[in-house]
């Protein structure tokens, strides 16, 4: 099926306020009898950033899937800029803006940095170009790649093979690339997982230094890097959304200090993920 991702971007232009970056209304998903998500309702606006926490298999993870077209909500609906996404698959997301990393790397390791920065770039447009211009073009995806790389401090790495890198860098590299596609919208799934100290902070610092109007959604069980990050906090459990606040909020809610802080080794951070 052929989708036109400049008219779903078009769409709900010129409606007065703009709509809202990312909206959840009552999404539900079941797998065969379990219920891993549970009416969830969310609505993050432009520059907002967001951390999502929650014990291992409360459904983060799932609920990225959704907003990122990967599982079909069973019930409610998933809006994107105000385009109903529901039913679109996840290849019409980066061009609505949308960009991901996975909890799990999902890079081409026999390819180089560069390479893997270049290639990201494709997923975004699928239009077809004359020669000169896709020459062009072309040019600008090498000398974005590069710009990318040096940010994340990959920039003496470029041509070597992903495989290669250390675990910190290929978590930098995954964000790379979804840094790449200039996305709107970009969903992290547990990007400190594995991180030395060292590695977190420049983490923490690359997730601050994104430009203002990006919309971030963060997955993340370091409660130090969230905090940071994040100017506000939901805790899903078992499925269902238990707190929507601040971060300063979230240390004193008792139920999420119950169900999900109380597991904290007083360091601040919680229990490590999978
Ligand atoms: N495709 C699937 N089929 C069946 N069950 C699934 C599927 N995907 C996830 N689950 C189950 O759904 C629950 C939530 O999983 P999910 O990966 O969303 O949790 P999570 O909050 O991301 O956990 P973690 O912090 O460990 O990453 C788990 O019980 C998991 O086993
Ligand atoms: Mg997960």
């Amino acid at each position: 099926m052929a989708i036109d991702t400049e008219t779903l971007r078009d769409h709900g232009a010129g409606s007065g306020t703009p709509p809202a970056v990312l909206e959840l209304d009552g999404v539900s998903v079941q797998f065969g009898g379990l219920v891993v998500v549970s009416a969830v309702g969310l609505e993050l606006g432009r520059g907002e950033r967001l951390a999502l926490l929650g014990p291992n298999g409360a459904g983060k993870t799932t609920m990225f899937n959704v907003i990122a077209g990967d599982v079909r909500p069973t019930r409610g609906r998933v809006r994107i800029r105000g385009v109903d996404c529901t039913e679109l698959p996840s290849r019409v997301r980066p061009g609505l803006g949308v960009a991901r990393t996975y909890q799990r790397t999902r890079l081409m390791a026999g390819l180089s940095v560069q390479d893997n920065l270049y290639l990201a770039q494709l997923g975004k447009s699928g239009v077809r170009h004359r020669s000169l211009v896709r020459r062009a073009i072309d040019g600008e995806r090498r000398d974005r790649a590069q710009a990318i790389a040096e940010r994340l401090a990959l920039g003496h790495e470029l041509g070597t093979a992903v495989g290669e890198l250390s675990h910190g860098q290929q978590r930098q590299l995954e964000i790379g690339m979804a840094l790449v596609t200039e996305p709107d919208l970009l969903l992290l799934d547990e990007p400190a997982s594995g991180l030395s100290r060292g590695e977190r902070e420049r983490l923490t610092e690359t997730l601050l230094e994104l430009p203002a109007d990006v919309t971030l959604l963060l997955i993340e069980h370091d409660m130090e890097v969230a905090m940071a990050v994040a100017d506000r906090v939901v805790v899903l459990a078992q499925g269902g959304l238990i707190f929507n606040g601040t971060p300063s909020e979230v240390r004193s809610d008792p139920l999420v200090q119950e169900i999900y802080l109380g597991r904290s080794g007083g360091d601040g951070r919680a229990t490590a993920g999978s």
